[in-house]
């Protein structure tokens, strides 16, 4: 027995020192299908142009918002085996989760290297640092406050203007659901997606102002607004298909494209989704700020970084300043339905819908994400998901609202 164990040892390390002595390069993400893939690829494409000998593995774990990635990935820089490069969300799943613990090198010089530094927005490239370095590339900005539907059935309800009030979105729902339709689909399979809806209905109710100064220690939690959100998630609830508890984000998404359901309130990777599905953005869909959100731009971003002991650190960092490129930017965003983290992407290599995101990026107030990583630590996140996603059952507002401020109590946020 022993001796076996050690000669799967020696295996072990061999096939080690074999898989990184080889040309390879190990991207991690969970962009394993419904419009995420088909960016991913597209980069790998282009990067495979420029460095032919390099062969891409890819580690992609499936599960939209990395419900199951990010526990893999992180038992993995854990355990000393990370990835090559892997995605992440600016702000505090970057640097809480990674950067202050030790596990990741800072990326500041490769950047001026490359001479994208200074083109990235300001705010962004804050997030991604800590003690004045940078520690990933930001490769989009994904907006997080969207509702997207579906023109034909918006025509059949008398939809002339894309509602602005919950009194007139309520009511748009409520046509659709008396006409045969889902008025707003809901695929909390994966739990992430209800505080999905929740985190920009809070910011709807608080304003981006309020919301915003709450990670900052500045506001508190113990604020009407918050309950508030909660009464009118409870009304939009009212709408939502039976079985939302069995679908993931893409079969909500896709209620919209087929006709089942008049809305979907998603991230805008739901807009790249509908694409690779055929639709034009304009044509066959459409899309509003959540009612409410109209002056806020609740920021989604993804970035890749440099783990310690990369096993293929030298095609990581081929990777990292190809990422950082206009190029590559413009060709993973359009398709992705994101727009590009850089200032000085090519505007015209993207549609109506994303030019419309590109400007209310650089007009409108930006509040974090929390659920996508950017606001707060996992453990907030992930304790609010649980009593968000416990709330689309109980629709219990006292006891919900009682919870999360135990929860941002226990997370050191204001309280009162
Ligand atoms: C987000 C991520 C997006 C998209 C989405 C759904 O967290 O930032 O790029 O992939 O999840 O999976």
């Amino acid at each position: 027995m022993k001796r076996f164990i050690i000669v799967l040892g020696i295996m072990f390390i061999a096939f080690g020192m074999v898989f990184a002595a080889e040309n390879a390069l190990e991207i991690f993400s969970w962009w394993t299908g419904g419009g995420e893939e088909e960016g991913l690829m597209a980069l790998f494409k282009l990067f495979n142009q420029y460095y032919p000998d390099v062969k891409i593995i890819n580690a992609a774990v499936a599960g939209g918002a990395g419900t199951n990635a990010k526990a893999v990935l992180k038992t993995r820089m854990l355990g000393g085996n990370p990835p090559d490069s892997f995605q992440v969300h600016a702000g505090m799943e970057l640097t809480d989760t990674y950067v202050i613990p030790g596990l990741m090198e800072p990326i500041t010089d490769l950047l001026k290297e490359v001479g994208a530094y200074d083109k990235f927005p300001k705010a962004l490239i804050d997030i991604v640092s800590y003690k004045g370095e940078v520690y990933s590339v930001p490769v989009n900005v994904h907006r997080a406050n969207v509702v997207f539907y579906n023109k034909e059935i918006a025509k059949k309800i008398g939809m002339t203007k894309e509602p602005t009030t919950w009194t007139e979105f309520l009511m748009y729902l409520d046509k659709a659901q008396k006409m045969g339709y889902v008025g707003i689909a809901l695929g909390d399979k994966n739990k992430w997606t209800s505080l999905h809806l929740f985190e920009s209905i809070m910011l709807a109710e608080l304003g981006p102002e309020k919301y915003n100064k709450l990670w900052k220690g500045e506001a508190s939690f113990n604020d009407p607004a918050i309950k508030r959100a909660l009464s009118i998630m409870k009304d939009i609830l009212k709408y939502v298909n039976a079985d939302h508890s069995a679908l993931t984000w893409q079969d909500a998404t896709r209620m919209v494209f087929e006709g089942k359901a008049f809305s979907n309130m998603m991230g805008d990777w739901a807009e790249g989704y509908l694409k690779t599905l055929g639709w034009k953005p304009g044509k066959e869909f459409g899309w509003f700020a959540l009612p409410g959100t109209q002056n806020a731009f609740m920021l989604v971003s993804d970035t890749f970084g440099l783990p310690k002991n990369a096993p293929h650190r030298e095609n990581a960092i081929k990777w990292l300043k190809f990422l950082a490129t206009v190029e590559a930017q413009d060709t993973f965003n359009p398709i992705k339905g994101s727009i590009p983290a850089r200032v000085d992407a090519d505007k015209s290599k993207y549609d109506v819908y994303l030019q419309w995101s590109m400007k209310d990026f650089s007009t409108k107030a930006i509040s974090p994400s929390i659920i996508h990583g950017s606001a707060a630590p996992e453990a907030f996140a992930t304790a609010l998901m649980d009593a968000i996603n416990k709330f689309v059952t109980e629709q219990d507002v006292n006891k919900t609202f009682k919870e999360i401020l135990w929860i941002a109590e226990d997370n050191d946020y204001l309280i009162d």
